[in-house]
């Protein structure tokens, strides 16, 4: 099986670690120490190679924790590892106070860590767009929630958002997460598979067992972003990714099984529908597509991102839409932010930004226009067809 760089990187930290956790335990701080260095300098590259990478947070409080460690070695070392000849001090009173508690940390993280319960800031307002994804949202949510006497019939626990990156799949459902009084259980699919978190299958049924006790005082929300990771990263152990998948349908099977009023979903976003297959999607009864701006939606966005800065009169909202096919909300959130940055570099080169009340001159169309040029659409034609052709077939909404 291929393994990608990444893989081969976080594999070398892993084993960096719990090797440097083993020295560390048997007292060979030296080793241990080098060691640690090792799976400092190992994470710190995964990072750097796969900066968007969401198990990077988890990559860094480990590389501190290490750091923190090796500190804390070194000084014991500085007072016990006395130079070959001279006698060690006794132990107990020799060590100025510094005790340094053994390292009882594992190298694998808790899984828990990795789940974000707290609800995100955004509400359906700040979804520019999208109108139907967001009716077929509130229908397959909202309303059974609100009133699960009205559907005797049942409803739809899996619900999955598809399409091109950047155009509000994870934005949507942070802000669906806010209409309900519930709890909202993020988790994305590569955290699950990280090696990090142990037993990526044993992760799954926990993560529900998890919700399932919740969803007994509240309605809860498990929301699994870029969920195609749950299929396809190449594992090592051969056979891994069907047994999480397996795990993972098994899962959503229990839901339906369960009572008729249960309130758990989980709400489900890819990239990549196209890599799901079909007893995946089965699963999955409601499919909707969060589609690309259109130009009147562009034109909405340019609105909303550019409401907070100084415009020059002859900036037209309308012609920037028309000029941003194949451009992503995300594309034009950021033509924003850097047509403010361009003003704003302009004020600081200048030497007048240190005035406080200096403001940097109003944005012109022309200004916009030149970002555009230098920055290609994050959205390919051929690309987007896929999807459409793909929500022909699948979708469910
Ligand atoms: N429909 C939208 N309305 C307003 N902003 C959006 C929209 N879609 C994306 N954005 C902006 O782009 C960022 C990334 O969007 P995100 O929801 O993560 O996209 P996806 O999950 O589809 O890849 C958001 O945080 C937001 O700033
Ligand atoms: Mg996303």
């Amino acid at each position: 099986m291929m393994r990608n760089p990444g893989e081969e990187l976080e594999d070398a930290a892993a084993r960096y670690a719990s090797e440097a956790i083993r020295l560390d335990s048997q007292g060979n701080y030296a080793g241990a120490i080098v060691k640690y260095q090792n799976a400092v300098e190992a994470l710190l590259k995964l990072i750097r190679l796969y900066p968007d990478n969401p198990v990077n947070r988890l990559y860094y409080e480990k590389a501190m924790a290490y750091q923190e460690r090796i500190k804390a070695l070194q000084r014991l070392r500085g007072i016990y590892g006395a130079p070959e000849g001279e006698s060690p001090p006794a132990r107990g009173d020799a060590d100025g106070g510094i005790r340094v508690a053994p390292m009882v940390e594992t190298v694998k993280a808790t899984f828990e860590e990795l789940l974000v319960t707290e609800k995100p800031n955004v509400s359906s307002k700040d979804v520019v767009g999208l109108d139907n994804a967001k009716l077929a949202l509130r229908q397959a949510i909202v309303y059974p929630y609100q009133r699960p006497d009205l559907f005797p019939l049942g409803w739809p626990r899996g619900i999955l958002l598809f399409g091109p990156p950047g155009c509000g799949k994870t934005m949507l459902a942070a802000a669906i997460a806010n209409e309900i009084d519930g709890y909202f259980l993020s988790v994305d699919a590569a955290s699950i598979m990280s090696k990090w978190l142990g037993d990526a299958e044993k992760n799954v049924a926990k993560l529900f067992a998890y919700a399932r006790g919740l969803s007994e005082s509240k309605p809860v929300i498990i929301f699994i972003d870029e969920v195609d990771s749950l299929l396809t990263v190449h594992r090592q152990e051969v056979g891994g990714e069907a047994r999480v998948r397996n795990q993972f349908l098994k899962e959503m099977d229990g839901l339906s099984d369960k009572g008729k009023n249960l309130q758990l979903y989980v709400l489900a976003a890819t990239n990549k529908p196209w890599m799901l297959d079909e007893p995946f999607l089965r699963r999955f009864q409601k499919r909707i597509y969060v589609q690309p701006p259109d130009e009147a939606t562009r034109k909405l966005l340019f609105e909303k991102y550019t409401e907070p800065l100084v415009l020059d009169s002859n900036v037209n909202l309308g012609e920037l839409a028309k000029l941003t096919e194949g451009y992503s909300a995300s594309d034009i959130r950021d033509i924003c932010q850097d047509a403010q940055l361009r003003v704003v570099t302009e004020l600081f080169e200048s030497g007048r930004a240190s005035d406080p009340r200096s403001r940097p001159r109003p944005i012109k169309l022309e200004d916009f226009k030149e970002i555009i040029k230098q920055r290609k659409p994050s959205l390919i034609a051929e690309r987007i067809k896929l999807y459409e052709k793909w929500n022909e077939m699948y979708s469910a909404a």
